[in-house]
């Protein structure tokens, strides 16, 4: 089969990278990050997250970061919505898309967001109502796709179950995430051919953590059987604070290197990227996590000596 011409990549570093720091990270910064962000040419920016701040402090300062940013027309800014809660602050803020968050995993399901599947999926349910009433962007997430830090092995016949309860909500789009970065090229394959089943592949995306380095090659073995969403964080920044150990999403700067040689269009421009990623990672005092990144930096360092 032949490749896609054209994907979509969702920047979720704003999010899903800073959102693990320890150190709280003044809402200039990441308005900066975004703006910077929008700049580069992502239509889609998961920008906020309105979750409890006991659980996530690092996400205290959503609503004002959403306040703040340049918002370029055309660009979505999307929100973690856990509950109505969330649901509302999101609302309050802007967000152009809610993001319902679940797990294949019964474990992760407990430990990220306090419930198991079933009670997710009805805590989600007036989420969704509520976005498809307010004419919002409505996506769903599935932590621990291809494993889970608590459970071990996850079926692909349990993410296309949950797969189903979220295009049941509505989902305009649905997430399948590797949390813990565990899988590999052949799995990622029949996990997707297996929910493709459920729910239309152009609305599915590939979100992978890189912590076992097989990101790039996860997206690769993606795009083989048709997968045009993905999702990236800038400077791979990130982790999860519910699954220890786990790294950063893949690199965004990696991914878009990656499909400039493939000749897939993306309408992002990776130099403006690679410096939004060398502004983060001066800012958190530490390399960027991005070999492509890195390496463009250090060859415009070379050229300008
Ligand atoms: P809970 O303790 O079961 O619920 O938490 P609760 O209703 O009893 O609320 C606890 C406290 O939080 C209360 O405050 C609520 O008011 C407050 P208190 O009375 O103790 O002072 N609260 C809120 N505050 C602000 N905004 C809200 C909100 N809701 C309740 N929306 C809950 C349940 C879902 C709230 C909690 O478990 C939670 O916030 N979890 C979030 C965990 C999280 O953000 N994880 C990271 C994001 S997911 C991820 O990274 C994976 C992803 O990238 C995909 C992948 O890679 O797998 C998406
Ligand atoms: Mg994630």
């Amino acid at each position: 089969m032949s490749l896609p011409q054209k994907v979509k990549i969702v920047e979720v570093g704003p999010r899903d990278g800073l959102q693990n720091e320890k150190e709280i990270i003044g809402a200039e910064v990441k308005v900066e990050l975004v703006n910077r962000l929008s700049q580069a040419g992502f239509a889609n920016i998961e920008a906020a997250s309105f979750v409890s701040p006991k659980w996530v402090p690092q996400m205290a300062t959503s609503a004002e970061v959403m306040a703040a940013i340049a918002r370029k027309p055309g660009v979505i800014y999307s929100a973690l919505t856990p509950n109505m809660r969330g649901f509302e602050a999101a609302l309050a803020a802007g967000a152009g898309e809610v993001v319902i968050f679940g797990a294949a995993s019964e474990a992760f399901s407990q430990k990220n967001i306090n419930c198991s599947i079933a009670e997710s999926i009805e805590r989600f349910r007036e989420v969704a109502e509520a976005a498809k009433a307010n004419k919002i962007r409505l996506r769903g997430s599935i932590s621990c796709s291809f494993g889970c830090p608590y459970q071990g092995e996850v079926a692909p016949d349990a993410v296309a179950d949950v797969v189903q309860r979220m295009r049941d909500l509505g989902c305009d789009e649905i997430d399948i995430a590797d949390t813990i970065g565990v899988g590999t090229a052949r799995k990622v394959q029949g996990v997707f051919e297996r929910v493709a089943k459920e729910y239309p592949l152009a609305q599915l995306s590939g979100h992978f953590h890189d912590t076992y380095g097989q990101a790039l090659a996860n997206i690769y073995a993606s795009l083989e059987v048709g997968v045009a969403i993905f999702h990236s964080s800038v400077a791979g920044l990130g982790g999860c604070p519910y699954a220890k150990g786990a790294t950063g999403n893949v690199s965004s700067e990696d991914v878009l290197y990656l499909m400039q040689g493939l000749g897939i269009e993306t309408g992002i421009d990776l130099d403006t990227v690679v410096d939004a990623g060398q502004f983060i990672s001066r800012h958190l005092g530490r390399k960027a996590v991005s070999r492509a990144g890195n390496a463009i930096a250090a060859k415009r360092a070379v050229a300008a000596n």
